[in-house]
């Protein structure tokens, strides 16, 4: 069958087109970027021709471009062949064009750079900027671009031109609308691919088939059958030398704003008229905006956040989140974070949704668990004394990407006892292939101008506004948050959030 959205085997190759990457000597050029747009080549979903091109501030050259170019996949995807003709081919593709961020004559030359390569390989001027720099470059990256006449200015274009902005995408709604605003003024909204990473996950995605490509769930999906819907997020890592910029962001903003909200937002969308981009951006923006805002007071009861604190993780000494390297000492910022959202509409009246994201978590685990209302208490309770667990439905996300329903089973004997028993759907076992990386998928749908796994703007502004009130409440609080040993779940506040419904969250080792 062949979607939109999910089978990329089918899709046609993308257009031939010029990759522009800003920040390419960066971290996430080389882990990700690189390696998902040679693995794409080796796949042979790249274009025909196509040609990536460099710019940075840092002295190099085509070659010494090449040799790194080399290096970053040898060490970031091992698995990839870095000698013979495949390899050959994809190195002679790639240019390095040397300027600073804010030189405007770098932009000109970038613009004659890219009529040559366009000349010699045929590219049809077609053009994919990637902006993969610290969110403070994007204004005076996107200003050298519309500067330098890079782009068509109006429809009908005779070629394509597409801008994609990594996250963080602002820092709070008005810092995203004046962003938006900003790019606005060079890129159509067509042309912006707002990247959430989270999107690109295969099991993100799955989100949208479990849910529509089968009968058995969409029957449950709602308030008559959901008792409460629980998102975690939950890293084990620490800041991995990432403290100065995550002080200034915290969690919420790291995560809970864009990554939890996409998943809660597949999570509780209407059918979506078919999967084209804004069809599905439609109902996601609908959820978004169906969710209750918080009041101060209420964002001060029903967002809670916590800190890590120095503790022995597998026999290891773990540093406080106030030692790491570039965090003040008397960082108010939080690790972790949990929140109630209440989905104000038909479908989800009445159904708490519950989110969490932590650093220095127990396990590293991003799953969603929609947890079914209990069945009458008339028969089985009655006659054991074992609970009646309610069903679980479990999406993983990573790691041991799949699907757990958990139900309830007959214990083997001449009692009635009842026991919950879990059945699995494992991607791995079910479709024996490795799982590809959410940036090969993002790069591809940019490529072929496929926008539905990318935020829209409204989207963007509708969760900053929904978070705004809690990162405000937050920092007007004059208590700090929460302390948590590294290595646990959190701090208590995480569970009492929950307990006042009489709910609690299912971590993934809990049956
Ligand atoms: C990024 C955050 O967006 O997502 C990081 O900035 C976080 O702090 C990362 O570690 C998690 O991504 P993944 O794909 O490893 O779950």
């Amino acid at each position: 069958m062949r979607t939109e959205l999910t089978d990329i085997g089918a899709a046609a190759r993308p257009d031939p087109c010029a990759v522009v990457l800003f920040g390419a000597t960066g971290d996430l050029t080389r882990r990700k970027l690189l390696p998902a747009i040679y693995s794409l080549e080796l796949q042979g979903l790249m274009p025909e021709r196509y040609a990536l091109v460099a710019f940075a501030r840092r002295d190099k050259d085509d070659a010494s471009f090449r040799a790194d170019v080399h290096a970053a996949i040898a060490e970031f995807a091992p698995s990839l062949p870095t000698e013979g003709d495949a390899w050959d081919q994809f190195a002679a593709r790639i240019y390095y064009h040397r300027s600073t961020l804010n030189d405007g004559q770098g932009y000109s030359s970038l613009k004659v750079r890219l009529s040559d390569l366009d000349e010699a390989h045929n590219l049809g001027g077609n053009r994919l900027f990637y902006l993969a720099t610290p969110p403070e470059n994007f204004t005076e990256i996107t200003t050298g671009i519309g500067g330098a006449g890079l782009v068509q200015p109006s429809v009908p274009r005779s070629s394509w031109q597409r801008v994609v902005v990594e996250k963080p995408f602002g820092y709070d709604l008005a810092s995203a609308q004046e962003l938006n605003a900003h790019i606005r003024t060079v890129f159509s909204e067509d042309q912006i691919y707002r990247i959430d990473h989270y999107l690109g996950k295969e099991t993100v995605q799955n989100i949208l088939v479990l849910r529509f490509a089968n009968r058995l769930f969409e029957l449950l999906w709602n308030h008559l059958y959901v008792d409460n819907v629980q998102i975690t997020v939950a890293e084990t890592l620490g800041m991995e030398g990432r403290g100065a910029y995550f002080d200034e962001s915290g969690i919420a903003r790291d995560i809970i704003q864009n990554h939890a909200l996409q998943i809660l937002t597949l999570i509780a969308m209407e059918p979506p008229i078919s999967l084209s981009a804004d069809a599905v951006r439609d109902e996601k923006v609908k959820v978004l905006r169906s969710i209750r805002p918080f009041t101060p007071e209420e964002a001060r009861t029903f967002a809670v956040r916590g800190q890590y604190s120095a503790a022995a993780v597998g026999g290891k000494p773990i540093s406080s989140y106030r030692d790491e390297e570039g965090v003040p000492k008397d960082s108010i910022t939080e690790t972790c974070a949990a929140i109630r959202f209440w989905v104000d509409n038909w479908r989800w009246a009445g159904v708490p949704f519950y989110v969490r994201a932590g650093k220095r978590m127990k396990t590293r685990v991003t799953e969603v668990v929609i947890q079914l209302s209990e069945v009458p208490d008339v028969l089985f309770a009655r006659l054991t004394c074992s609970e009646v667990t309610p069903n679980r439905i479990t999406i993983r996300v990573q790691p041991n990407e799949g699907v757990e329903i958990l139900m309830s089973a007959k214990e083997p004997g001449a009692r009635m006892d009842v026991s919950p028993v879990k059945m699995h759907f494992d991607y791995a076992d079910a479709f024996g292939k490795d799982i590809p990386d959410a940036y090969e998928r993002l790069l591809l749908n940019a490529m072929l101008g496929d926008a539905a796994l990318f935020a829209r703007n409204d989207e963007v502004e509708q969760a900053w506004s929904l978070m705004t009130p809690v990162l405000e409440a937050w920092k007007s609080d004059p208590e700090p948050p929460n302390p948590y040993y590294a290595g646990t779940w959190g701090p208590r506040a995480n569970d009492e959030l929950l307990k006042t419904l009489g709910h609690r969250w299912w971590n993934p080792e809990r049956i």
